[in-house]
């Protein structure tokens, strides 16, 4: 009884906490289950997602066959790699989308002439209502979402290995 009596007051503990921070954190997988392929329009399916801060876009291939570049626009129109921002080559990379910005990513091995580019717009965190961040001075409101992004997956662990050990002891 006390057990299950605890184990909610930890629960609603972990939301009040973290909550707006999971929800706010998501994983874009690329094409969905079609993956990072050539013969896709990836237009559609970015059409399809609302990116914000703080997010991840994740590119899953076979490796050693393709590889995902961060290029500016120049190179996302031309499918050209000079002056790229990064690559990533694993088969199953996982991206930050840290800036409100827009982001633009090629397959560098001449697949992106194959439709193997996307571009995502990523939107600033919408501030949520009544939450201690809109009572911030202004000044410091620009820094806030980065520190917030850069929690989301440290506190996603955090709540992770928190529930496991708390439900472990739970069922001794
Ligand atoms: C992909 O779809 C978009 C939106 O319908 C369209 O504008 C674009 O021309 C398509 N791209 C290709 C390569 O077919
Ligand atoms: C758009 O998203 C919906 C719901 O997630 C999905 O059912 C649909 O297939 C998607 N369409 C495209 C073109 O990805
Ligand atoms: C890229 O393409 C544009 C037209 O879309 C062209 O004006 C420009 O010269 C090209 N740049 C390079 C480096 O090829
Ligand atoms: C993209 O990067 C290339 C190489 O650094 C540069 O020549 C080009 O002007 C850049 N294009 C834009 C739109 O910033
Ligand atoms: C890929 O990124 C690494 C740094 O992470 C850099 O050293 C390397 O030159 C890049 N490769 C290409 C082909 O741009």
């Amino acid at each position: 009884m006390l057990n299950s009596t605890a184990n909610q007051l930890f629960l609603v503990f972990l939301v009040l906490i973290f909550g707006s921070s999971i929800v706010t954190a998501t994983d874009h997988i690329v094409g969905a289950n079609k993956g990072w392929n050539p013969g896709i329009n990836y237009t559609l399916w970015a059409n399809n997602h609302t990116f914000y801060v703080g997010d991840l876009i994740s590119f899953r291939y076979q490796k050693n066959q393709y590889n995902v570049f961060e290029v500016n626009q120049t190179g996302y129109d031309n499918c050209t790699t000079e002056g790229a921002v990064g690559n990533w080559s694993s088969g199953k990379d996982f991206i930050p989308l840290n800036k409100a910005k827009r982001y633009y990513f090629i397959c560098g091995n001449g697949q992106c002439f194959n439709g193997m580019k996307v571009s995502v717009l990523v939107h600033p965190l919408p501030t949520p209502t009544g939450s201690p961040v809109a009572h911030h001075k202004s000044n410091s409101s620009a820094a806030a979402p980065v520190v917030l992004s850069g929690g989301v997956v440290g506190l996603r662990a955090l709540v992770v290995a928190l529930g496991s050990i708390w439900f472990g002891y739970g069922l001794i």
